[in-house]
């Protein structure tokens, strides 16, 4: 089954936005496989973010995801790579539609409150640096049956 990684990021957990965001992928009809608050060191988003390392904004990138707590999470669905990246909006906030998160959100890229995976080989490759053994649960919702047919 298609998994992602989505990360609240420091500035969504400190606006108190922790439940407003789990609560769209919970209503969506996604199933949450991992969760826990996390403080980020400097090695593991210097990974994470390890396609961004020539860009003359990574020293902030880093910074900023290491600068507080952030919320990790793995979703699992038909399609939720794709569906995620459309509820959380341009990496831009001020290009994100209204009603997507980062459109309701956030004003600015350098502080657009979520972070979500943007291939299934990726959301496989960050739910393995995110989370340890054990920390991802396989589970079946009792109402697996109203959301597929
Ligand atoms: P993620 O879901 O966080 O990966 O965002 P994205 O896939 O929409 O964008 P991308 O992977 O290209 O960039 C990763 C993150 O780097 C963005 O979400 C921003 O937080 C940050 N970022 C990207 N471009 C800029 C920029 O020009 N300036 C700053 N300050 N940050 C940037
Ligand atoms: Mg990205």
């Amino acid at each position: 089954v298609e998994e992602t990684y989505i990360m609240i990021k420091p500035d969504g957990v400190q606006r108190g936005l922790v439940g407003e965001i789990i609560s769209r992928f919970e209503k969506k009809g996604f199933k949450l496989t991992g969760l826990k608050l996390f403080q980020c060191p400097q090695e593991l988003a210097e990974v994470h973010y390890e396609e961004l390392k020539s860009k003359s904004f990574f020293p902030k990138l880093i910074g900023y995801i290491t600068s507080g707590p952030v919320v990790c999470m793995a979703w699992e669905g038909v399609g939720v790579v794709a569906s995620a990246r459309k509820l959380i909006g341009s990496t831009n906030p001020l290009d994100a539609a209204p009603g997507t998160i980062r459109g309701d959100f956030a004003v600015q890229t350098g502080r657009n409150v979520v972070h979500g995976s943007d291939s299934p080989e990726n959301g496989k490759r960050e739910i393995g640096l995110w989370f340890k053994e054990g920390e991802v649960i396989q589970w079946t919702p009792a109402i697996a049956p109203w959301l597929k047919e």
